[in-house]
């Protein structure tokens, strides 16, 4: 897109000024999604959705949080942290509310963490079940049962390093400015993030391919396509009984009815069952493993080896790497790098497919490799190493399957439906179409029009507010309102379009920049403002 003159809006409609309401809104948000609890501070992905702080959106949100509130950004990442598992593994979810031991009130949030410490196979109704069921499992007794059984996507070095970056290139043209992501405090984060990087190496690559596998859809993708034949392997036994119980307890559908959403946009019952069924049986792998008793593929109900987890988990260990040269620690960045070299090796040999032209996903169950139309199979392009023919082959499909007039599909119109009565492709429904604003901001950068993208994902936020994920095909917003991760990319890409809309106007640049490029962020009112009007900091 041809950038315009001084002043002028951009073809999409963009203004300085649109773009300071967009920073003032998106900061508004990610105040919103702010709790302190317990004398630390959680990011729950967006108020009143999901009560609970999550994984992989509290680096989204702080990335975010950081261009007004760099203490909080980085506090939230060391809190979070203090919940990893001892073996490394970073929890999806931690119910920071809850004392060790406490249940999860029902209608709170369903599935309540229990389910990751139930090693019996069958649906139940969990606000009945005796806690002897639970809590004698090793893991729940280290946790107090505030956390679940399984990890996320590891975008965690990813956005430390963009946050490093960004401190750096203000201390370029501010340099009394004191740095907060000092040597010592990111030598904390790099240590534990290595421990996390190593743990999916030491537990997610059950057939030794040096690539990693998801063990469960809420690994971030849930209902994506990729996952439908595992999941309706999983899904073949459920009874009449188990859907009833699941019906009954779903809290998501209540939610997304009292806010007038649609519950087509949510997954099924039936693929509910699938996930808590797996919740349970990794229940015992985990109890395994933590007895030290060897756990093998047969023991593992669900392990799909991904090129959207393998190439994330690349380009973050590469990002460790230069993070922990920064902090001093070179042991740990030539770990990461050896780390990343082999995997990326790994991952072409295994889940490239040349006559397909595109990435798999492999199905350790059965050893199925799939060319499965769904956005996670252009994740290898994270991975700067990749061969030069492969990586203008993922492109051409990125560009071909995906790219819509609003944004990054998740799954391409042309996906064949790869179970009986499941579409490959619902632009309504979560991870089976729909943008997800922090996809598109990771991949934009690979295709042939990433400012269109950027300033597209913008126009949207100011159209529709900072929504979970849009319609490709509408541009509509779906899902949640005011969400954390959303509003962690549109602040950042909204103050780097200011940023280059005041490159043209001088007298522009100077007034933006006293307010927001200033040390410590935007003006400190717009902050004030904030704290006030949405308990930011209150328990
Ligand atoms: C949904 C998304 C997942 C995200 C979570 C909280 O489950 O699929 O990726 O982390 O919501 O926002």
């Amino acid at each position: 897109m041809a950038a315009k003159g001084v002043g002028e809006e951009t073809s999409t409609g963009l203004t300085p000024g649109s773009l300071r309401e967009l920073i003032e809104k998106s900061d508004h948000v990610l105040r919103s999604t702010v709790k302190t609890i317990g004398g630390k501070i959680w990011a729950y992905p967006s108020p009143g959705l999901y009560p609970g702080a999550w994984n992989w959106d509290t680096p989204q949100i702080a990335e975010g949080l950081f261009h007004s509130d760099k203490e909080t950004a980085i506090r939230l990442l060391e809190d979070f942290l203090t919940m990893q598992w001892e073996n490394g593994m970073i929890p999806h979810i931690v119910f920071p509310q809850l004392t060790p031991g406490e249940r999860l009130q029902k209608d709170v949030y369903f599935p309540p963490p229990s389910i990751w410490y139930i090693t019996d196979d069958h649906i139940q109704d969990y606000a009945q079940v005796p806690a002897a069921a639970y809590e004698n499992h090793p893991a729940y007794k280290a946790t107090g049962g505030r956390t679940t059984g399984i990890t996320q996507y590891p975008i965690w070095a990813i956005s430390l390093k963009n946050m490093y970056d960004y401190e750096q290139q203000q201390h370029t043209s501010h340099p009394e400015m004191a740095l907060q992501l000092t040597p010592e405090r990111l030598a904390g984060l790099v240590e534990k993030l290595n421990k996390s990087h190593q743990w999916f190496h030491e537990h997610r690559d059950p057939l030794n391919l040096g690539i990693v596998a998801e063990f469960h859809p809420w690994m971030g993708c849930d209902n994506a396509p990729c996952y439908d034949r595992a999941m309706a392997r999983i899904a073949a036994g459920t009874t009449p009984e188990e859907l009833a119980l699941i019906k009954t307890q779903r809290t998501d559908l209540k939610a997304i009815k009292a806010r007038n959403g649609d519950s087509s946009e949510r997954p099924t019952d039936l693929d509910y069952a699938a996930y808590i069924k797996i919740a349970h049986r990794l229940a015992r792998v985990t109890e395994k493993e933590m007895k030290g008793e060897a756990v093998t593929i047969d023991d593992i109900p669900f392990a799909v080896y991904s090129p959207m987890l393998t190439g994330m988990l690349i380009r973050a260990e590469r990002d460790l790497a230069a993070l922990a040269q920064a902090a001093g620690r070179k042991d740990i960045a030539e770990e990461a790098r050896k780390r990343a070299d082999r995997m990326s090796k790994s991952m072409v040999g295994h889940l490239w497919d040349n006559r397909a032209g595109q990435f798999c996903y492999l199905d350790a169950k059965g050893m199925e490799k799939e060319p499965v139309k769904f956005i996670g199979t252009c994740f290898p392009l994270l991975d700067e190493t990749l061969p030069p023919a492969i990586r203008t082959a993922v492109k051409k499909r990125l560009q071909a399957d995906y790219i819509t007039d609003f944004g990054i599909a998740s799954a391409s119109k042309d996906n064949p439906e790869r179970v009986p009565g499941k579409p490959g492709y619902d632009p309504c429904r979560y991870w089976r179409g729909p943008i997800w604003d922090n996809v598109t901001r990771l991949l934009r950068p690979f295709t042939t029009d990433p400012g269109s993208l950027r300033d597209g994902a913008l126009k949207r936020a100011l159209d529709n507010g900072c929504r979970e994920y849009s319609n490709p095909e509408t541009g509509a917003g779906l899902g949640g309102h005011d969400f954390g991760w959303t509003a962690g990319a549109v602040r950042a890409d909204a103050e780097a379009r200011l940023h280059e809309l005041e490159a043209q106007t001088p007298a522009l640049q100077r007034q933006t920049h006293a307010s927001i490029h200033q040390p410590g962020g935007i003006k400190p009112d717009i902050i004030k403002k904030s704290r006030d009007s949405t308990g930011f900091f209150l328990e």
